[in-house]
């Protein structure tokens, strides 16, 4: 950042105040600051929350706010200001592709704008960025590229482009992910996990994610975790609960992740990884049983579980899903629809059927 921001002084403004998670409050103080320096453009150093901000701001910047009027698909009337983006992190490819994620506080959910005018006009994928990132955040957001690609690949909405990308996205990430967590100032595996987040990333657009994607946005803004982090300890159990709708799929991301090759061999990686380097972030959750309804309630109309997940998941399957997700046994990862159901999450569900919110 020091390198970034020393030659940037001369003719800029260093504005550093970018929220992990960003609100559209956080996006417009960001918006404010470049147009009371009547910037050019923005430089968006960081990982995706920071792009993230980036990215907002250039839209309220150039049509006006309020942001929420923006989110949702091709709602962005035209060009937005320009931003390079540099990503100090690899996981969530917002560098290259044109989705902007805003946390909604008062819905405590996540909401996205999506046009591709939100597109940065380039983006810098330097390896030696990445080498101060703790251990924990390269895990995090690892898994997280990751993610983008499986639930891309295995989206009802994927097409020849974007299995393409997505095989490419885990050739890189497979052989070089848990490199890379283990040492960050390994260049060459840097590289492969900033190319394939970035691969990940530009798929996504195309074919979206899915269920563990619809968990995540409802879960992130309840229990305040980094949106990586959530994503990895959900994913081997909904891969679990997948598996049976997409066996040849998981059997060929198992062959290009270079791990197996059985779509079995995926689901026992997933779910070694999360033991190995993200299962303690479960164990300090404060999870009340409202955090599981709520959400689920939630989650279980988003149209990453209703419409593009390669198998359709119940209430009742959402439920049992966060519970072996965020918890701290491996055992409990192998879930089924029996282990759930909650009397408050049926009023939960009600109440947003009916329109109140819950
Ligand atoms: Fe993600």
């Amino acid at each position: 950042l020091d390198m970034v921001t020393s030659r940037v002084e001369a003719n800029g403004r260093v504005w550093a105040a970018a929220r992990e998670n960003p609100t559209a409050a956080s996006i417009e103080v960001a918006a404010a600051f470049v147009v009371d320096h009547a910037c050019d453009g923005i430089i968006a150093v960081g990982g995706g929350s920071c792009i993230d901000t980036a990215k907002a701001a250039a839209v309220l910047v150039a049509h006006g706010g309020p942001l929420k009027r923006w989110c949702g698909a091709d709602r962005v009337p035209g060009s937005c200001f320009p931003v390079i983006a540099i990503p100090t992190t690899a996981g969530s490819g917002s560098e290259c592709n044109w989705h902007v994620s805003v946390l909604d506080e008062e819905a405590a959910t996540k909401r996205t704008i999506r046009s591709v005018h939100c597109c940065p006009v380039a983006a810098i994928l330097d390896p030696a960025l990445l080498s101060t990132l703790p251990a924990k955040q390269a895990a995090a957001s690892g898994i997280d590229a990751l993610a983008h690609a499986l639930e891309a690949f295995t989206s009802c909405e994927a097409d020849p482009l974007s299995d393409a990308l997505m095989l490419a996205a885990m050739k890189l990430i497979g052989g070089n992910l848990a490199r890379f967590v283990e040492d960050r100032g390994d260049v060459a595996a840097g590289h492969a996990q900033l190319l394939g987040a970035a691969l990940a990333g530009i798929g996504v657009c195309h074919a979206r994610t899915g269920l563990v994607h619809a968990m995540a946005r409802p879960a992130v803004g309840r229990l305040g975790i980094p949106h990586g982090v959530c994503v990895g300890l959900l994913l081997p159990a909904v891969a679990d609960f997948n598996l049976s709708a997409c066996e040849s799929k998981y059997r060929d991301s198992a062959r290009a992740l270079g791990i197996g090759n059985a779509a079995e061999d995926l689901v026992s990686w997933l779910a070694e990884f999360r033991s190995s380097y993200l299962e303690d972030a479960a164990a300090g959750l404060d999870l009340p049983t409202g955090v599981y309804t709520t959400a689920a309630a939630e989650a279980v109309r988003d149209p990453g579980a209703s419409e593009r997940n390669p198998r359709k998941a119940s209430y009742e399957d959402v439920i049992a899903l966060y519970r072996a997700g965020f918890s701290v046994s491996e055992s409990a990862q192998r879930v089924t629809a029996t282990d759930a159901p909650l009397e408050d999450g049926r009023d939960a569900l009600n109440a947003l059927h009916s329109g109140a919110s819950a």
